[in-house]
């Protein structure tokens, strides 16, 4: 089966150029200026449109535990929603018990993840050191294809790692070859303000963000930079969300320390006035980090134009009101997080490239192409290269949308972004050399995800 993707604009990180593009048994065989229809058994001509690599969403939760349930997406609607916006590659996360070693939660995880329609791996987090914790993170890297090491700073009373073992898992990582992605808030301070707030009253949503303070993340940041050049290992900084963040990044990027940086279309599109109303108005923007200001919404556009921060994840991970509602008393049992990867794209595209904050070649690179390169999935994944995996968006750069949840593909009854115009959409994702969504339909007998192996990251953005 060849497939004939002819007329179109391809769109990379570096360059764009007018070709055509023949796919066959999932690559992309061949890139050249007229390839003939007679070459193909299937043609699409995307004369006036714009072709990307496919999507790569760094920062997903798909079927998360929580004590209010699983997160309400699974892999396969997490994925169904992933693959109508354009994103054709998740990396979700693998948090072991207490009880378990890494690599016996990554053998469970990949069964909960079997049914995802896209192609996915995952972070894995040590959330203990032990005596074999060394050896399991080197197996991780080595027979995997596991690569990034996820540690958490804030929620101390659960997953989140103090300093002494945070510094293991750097050395240890560093050792390998590995990269180490941090979810940086300071968690005995919010901890300590989050109990304060409950004991005095002050339950409702909008105590959320008073708790956890831009500051915290900004210093948290600041320390795990210094604790990750001591180690010599490479970082990775997930949901950067307030601007006081970039100038910690910025001067370890310009000393020449392997640092890169996430942010989330949330943070820069959305700010703390959504905490003002009623629980039911409010709770949905419960998340971690906070929604922070207007002021963070344009420092954090002004650092992706300026190469500080390198990719946009969503950390997807909605909840419905009914699960939200665990907390209407008490907004520490808020369940944490929201959706986006359905829009995530869409979204970039509209309010960074047709608002003019980047370029298309910086929105390739944010929405596909560094994160390809950071979790070592470049060139098979992110790129339009001959011999690459062929993941493809053909965009309609003229068609408009309205977000609503009920209309969206995620399992989940809120939407963050409800009422958002976009324009610019999908008209057609190919995975692996499938037509996987045709206009606005899913054609879901050529969806079939797979666990990818990831090699070491690509330290060269
Ligand atoms: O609020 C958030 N970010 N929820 C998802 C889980 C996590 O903390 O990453
Ligand atoms: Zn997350």
């Amino acid at each position: 089966m060849k497939l004939l993707i002819k007329n179109a604009l391809l769109i990379t990180a570096e360059m764009s150029r007018f070709a055509s593009v023949l796919c066959e048994d999932g690559k992309i065989q061949r890139i050249a200026k007229q390839i003939p229809d007679s070459e193909a058994d299937e043609i699409i001509d995307a004369d006036g449109q714009y072709l990307f690599p496919g999507g790569i969403d760094p920062h997903v939760h798909m079927h998360l535990p929580s004590p209010a349930g699983f997160s309400a997406d699974d892999f396969y609607s997490g994925s169904k929603a992933a693959l109508m916006g354009g994103t054709t590659t998740l990396i979700d996360f693998v948090t072991p018990t207490k009880h378990q070693t890494l690599l016996e939660a990554l053998k469970q995880r990949k069964k909960e993840a079997s049914d995802s329609l896209v192609d996915y791996s995952f972070h894995i987090s040590p959330v203990q050191w032990t005596v074999t914790t060394e050896k399991e993170i080197k197996a991780c890297i080595e027979q995997e294809g596991i690569t990034s090491f996820k540690i958490y700073m804030a929620y101390k009373k659960s997953i989140g790692l103090p300093d002494d073992i945070i510094e293991k898992v750097l050395e240890t990582v560093g050792k390998y070859g590995g990269l180490v992605s941090s979810h940086c808030e300071l968690g005995d301070v919010i901890d300590a303000a989050r109990t304060s707030f409950i004991k005095e009253g002050r339950t409702a949503p909008k105590y959320h963000p008073l708790s956890r303070p831009s500051k915290l993340e900004a210093e948290a940041v600041d320390h795990l930079i210094e604790m990750a050049h001591q180690a010599d290992c490479s970082v990775y900084i997930v949901h950067v969300s307030t601007a006081e963040s970039i100038p910690f990044i910025k001067k370890a990027r310009e000393n020449g320390q392997k640092v890169f940086a996430e942010t989330c279309p949330q943070y820069l599109l959305l700010d703390d006035s959504k905490y003002l109303g009623s629980f039911r108005e409010t709770a949905a923007y419960v998340m971690s980090p906070p929604l922070r200001k207007k002021q963070d919404n344009q420092g954090l556009w002004n650092a992706l134009e300026k190469g500080l921060i390198q990719t946009i994840g969503t950390d997807h991970c909605p909840f419905t009101m009914t699960q939200k509602e665990r907390g209407i008393s008490d907004f520490t049992k808020i369940p944490n997080g929201a959706g986006g990867v359905e829009h995530r794209i869409a979204l970039l595209y509209t309010f960074g490239v047709l608002e003019e904050q980047i370029s298309l070649h910086e929105f390739v690179a944010l929405i596909s192409t560094n994160a390809a390169k950071i979790f070592g999935l470049f060139p098979q994944k992110g790129s339009l290269q001959e011999g690459a995996d062929a993941d493809l968006i053909i965009w309609n750069p003229r068609v408009e949308n309205i977000i609503s949840a009920k209309r969206d593909h995620s399992n989940t009854d809120t939407s963050i972004f409800e009422g958002f115009k976009t324009k610019g959409k999908v008209s057609y994702v190919i995975a692996k050399g499938k037509v996987v969504v045709r206009d606005t339909e899913l054609v879901e007998q050529n969806c079939k995800g797979q666990f990818l192996k990831r090699s070491k990251p690509d330290m060269r953005i």
